[in-house]
């Protein structure tokens, strides 16, 4: 047997010497080898299910097909029933030209095949896509202290911080390998000494900031390191309610994708900063200040990506990540106020709000209010506008969007949310 840096338990070794089958064998054996690279002492039982970053049947995925078959012919899957990031595709509510439907077919021309793969490894059900997992109306929320592996990089750091759960940002499959194998590698912020705060982020602003403006601004400063939020209480309040929620999971996504923060804290709100104060902070942590100023310098370095600045947006993209349920009711507040106010019935740009399936569903058993929505003309689905936009046909279109992770990833242009509703409306 290869050497292992890790302190194996009896029954890993085994399945290490393929004693528990070949297909087993690799699972351990490559979650092994990851735990080895980040130097961890051991492997740990998981408490939750996984929650899956790979959603889209990409066919150059071949490896994933194959080793999927691999785990479907060994009758292996995960120990419970997981949740899996946005489908790409909504071809009923995003609208697409011939050449695109062309486009992706052939770039997710493996979806339906690979879904039904996802289903027999262990996927919960046909509405589980969502990068908002851990929302009540989707069920994956995991407990505080609960040791997790995931991967999608705005979960994980919600999971973290907001729910004080335990997780890696773990590379997509692996956490696919540690639901099967029931374990994940002890390391990073699995452990008390990876969650300590190395920065100290001061607050010192008027009004409350953007979310995921601020978000961005820490994203950028800190890159993969912990933050320690200070000032911000004065804002959102000391009870977690739902607008609390909401704005920590916006603003978590922004600092996980302007950056790569996994964890962060905030005094006197998220449950470890709740417990330990500053005693979170290491000896030698290093300081930040946000101010307006500072906020403002951040939305300005924000480079603009259309060809043509002046073009009129052909999409309007709101919900990376996914929104809540209250989110859905205030923008359909929002524009229907802003329509009214402007004496318009409909919006002025083609408009998807993004949800998980089930959020969508919870929404349309509201009448009243789902009808208020559709009269404003604006959509709902449950795709991701990431995978949507990352081809070079639409990566040419305009699109506006608030969510600061779609800014960085795609062409779309950011806009605050008054700006956001301001085209929409006027
Ligand atoms: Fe979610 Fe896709 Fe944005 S996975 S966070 S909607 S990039």
């Amino acid at each position: 047997m290869k050497a292992y840096n890790m302190e194996l338990t009896e029954e890993e070794i085994e399945i290490l010497e393929g004693k528990k089958g070949e297909t087993l064998r690799k699972a351990m054996e490559s979650v092994v080898f990851y735990g080895d690279t980040f130097r961890a002492k051991r492997l740990v039982p998981i408490d939750g299910p996984v929650h899956l970053v790979t959603s889209f049947g990409i066919p150059l995925l071949t490896p994933v097909f194959d080793m999927m078959d691999e785990l479907i012919d060994e009758n292996l899957m995960t120990d419970k029933l997981f949740t899996v990031d946005p489908r790409p595709l909504d071809y009923k509510n995003v609208k697409c030209s011939l050449m695109e439907k062309f486009v992706f077919k052939i770039m997710y021309g493996k979806q339906k095949e690979y879904e039904s793969q996802l289903k027999k490894v262990g996927l919960k059900d046909d509405d589980s896509f969502t990068c908002t997992c851990y929302l009540e109306e989707v069920g994956n929320t995991p407990k505080k202290g609960d040791i997790l592996s995931w991967a999608e990089s705005s979960a994980v750091v919600f999971a973290n911080s907001v729910l004080g759960a335990r997780t890696n940002r773990n590379s997509g499959i692996i956490e696919l390998l540690s639901g099967i194998i029931g374990k994940t590698p002890e390391f990073g912020f699995i452990t008390d000494e990876g969650r300590k705060a190395n920065w100290l982020i001061e607050l010192k602003v008027k009004t409350v900031p953007n979310a995921q403006v601020l978000g961005s601004a820490i994203g950028m400063r800190v890159i993969e390191d912990v933050p320690y939020i200070t000032g911000l209480d004065k804002f959102l309040g000391e009870e977690i309610d739902d607008k609390t929620i909401d704005y920590l999971k916006d603003m978590g996504a922004a600092s996980a994708s302007n950056g790569a923060v996994g964890l962060y804290h905030v005094e006197n709100i998220t449950p470890e900063a709740l417990e330990q104060g500053r005693n979170l902070l290491v000896k030698d942590y290093k300081n930040y200040t946000i101010d307006d100023e500072e906020l403002n310098r951040i939305i300005k370095s924000y480079p603009i990506m259309w060809k043509n600045k002046g073009s009129i947006p052909k999409y309007c993209f709101i919900g990376c990540p996914h929104l809540s349920l209250n989110q859905i009711y205030e923008w359909t507040d929002k524009l229907y106020k802003g329509l009214k106010q402007n004496g318009k019935t409909q919006v002025n740009i083609p408009t998807i709000l993004t949800a998980a399936p089930n959020v969508i569903s919870k929404f349309k058993e509201d009448e009243i209010h789902y009808n208020k929505f559709i009269n404003t003309g604006a959509k709902l689905s449950y795709i991701c506008p990431l995978m949507y936009m990352n081809n070079p046909i639409c990566a040419k279109k305009p699109i506006i969007t608030n969510s600061n992770k779609l800014r960085t990833y795609t062409t779309a242009r950011f806009y605050l949310d008054e700006e956001i509703l301001e085209q929409l409306t006027k």
